[in-house]
């Protein structure tokens, strides 16, 4: 099989945990005999460095023209603390969600029996978490019109607006989702202040009712952050709008024991991107210290959502498990006799050739 990716390596550790998930990517070819190539792009300041937009014309033409895109982080501390820029780096990772409509993020949380003793949270709450978090990814108050700044500067603004349609249609996926697995999904709200939230309620109760298998619960987005920590086995498929989802998200990395282990794919109607939840971490880039595994697991999401490669996705997945097994890790997860960056790499890599023989065998 031939296949396309575009690779928007983007900025801080994006391009060398990036350079690890192809690494990953180039075994598998290897092993199934498929020809994957890449086709490299801007994005976020690297390319306003560049073009002056964090999102040029030419990255939106190769991400449209490629059947899947790899993305890496996106961030520059010039920006941070400069309320006055113009023209910001995330703006680019938002102008491609919107652009190329990719409306549904699926964020995975597991724990890692090796990884229990690292979390800050007792081993007996997180042994066994298995959910997925679906996150509205093109609305709400992260794009919601009108939004801004009164005449004087003394006020400001941003709208939270949702439409019954964009709930709709990441139910679908959600509930599909759960059909796979336990067959529970939790709507996270804040109905009990919101419009925006009662719509999703209401939405998402009479949808429901085309999924009789599924059970569904509702839960308000403040009681969802303390029972993810406190009890997170409650949970299997979690249905959130644009900005709960945003937050529980790196709030249940804690259970997996780093930022940098999530993976997550972004789904369109057309596009698919797949990027580590992590940011562009500037303290360590080029330093060869940070986690390749979220990239290297959103690599393995990409096969299996884009492609339809599931065999492939599994050895992934089992390579990186095995890695862990080990202990051979990055300083974020076992500081005592870390590994770099690339060596992480190399190891989940030669584990997917070594137990494809197994696997022939
Ligand atoms: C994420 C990030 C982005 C978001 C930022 C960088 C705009 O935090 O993908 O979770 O808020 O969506
Ligand atoms: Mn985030």
């Amino acid at each position: 099989m031939s296949k396309s990716i575009a690779i928007l390596a983007g900025d801080g550790i994006g391009p060398e945990v990036t350079k690890q998930a192809v690494k990953c990517l180039d075994a598998i070819a290897e092993v199934f005999n498929h020809k994957i190539s890449y086709q490299e792009a801007l994005i976020g300041a690297a390319a306003i460095d560049a073009t002056g937009n964090p999102f040029p014309e030419a990255t939106e033409e190769i991400c449209k023209a490629t059947d899947a895109i790899l993305f890496g982080a996106i961030g520059h501390p010039k920006y941070d603390n400069d309320p006055t820029a113009k023209v910001r780096p995330e703006q680019g990772l938002l102008a491609m969600r919107k652009k190329l409509g990719l409306f549904a993020n699926v964020r995975p949380v597991n724990s890692y029996e090796v990884l229990l003793p690292i979390s800050p949270l007792k081993e007996e709450i997180i042994r066994g978490t298995d959910f997925v978090v679906f996150r509205e990814l093109t609305g709400g108050i992260y794009f919601g019109e009108p939004r801004g700044r009164s005449e004087d500067g003394n006020i400001a603004f941003d709208s939270c607006v949702y439409t019954k349609h964009e709930i709709e249609r990441i139910a679908h996926y959600a509930f599909k989702a759960a059909e796979k697995r336990r067959k529970k999904v939790t709507l996270v709200d804040k109905a009990n202040v919101l419009a925006t939230s009662r719509l999703w309620r209401e939405t998402v109760t009479a949808l429901a009712k085309q999924y009789p298998e599924i059970k569904l619960d509702f839960m308000f987005v403040d009681n969802a952050a303390m029972k993810i920590i406190q009890n997170p086995k409650h949970f299997d498929v979690v249905l959130t709008e644009n900005m709960f989802g945003d937050i529980i998200t790196d709030e249940a990395s804690v259970i997996s024991g780093s930022l940098g282990m999530l993976p997550s794919a972004s789904l369109g109607t057309n596009q698919s991107l797949f990027e580590p939840i992590h940011g562009s971490y500037p303290e360590v880039a080029g330093q060869n210290k940070a986690n390749p595994i979220g990239a290297i697991l959103s690599a393995a999401m990409l096969l299996e959502y884009a492609f339809q490669w599931h065999e492939e996705s599994n050895l992934i997945k089992k390579a990186v498990a095995k890695t862990l097994d080990e202990g051979f890790t990055t300083e974020d997860i076992f500081k005592e006799n870390a590994k770099g960056t690339e060596e992480v790499g190399d190891k989940i890599a030669s584990f997917i050739k070594s137990d494809s023989k197994v696997l022939a065998n």
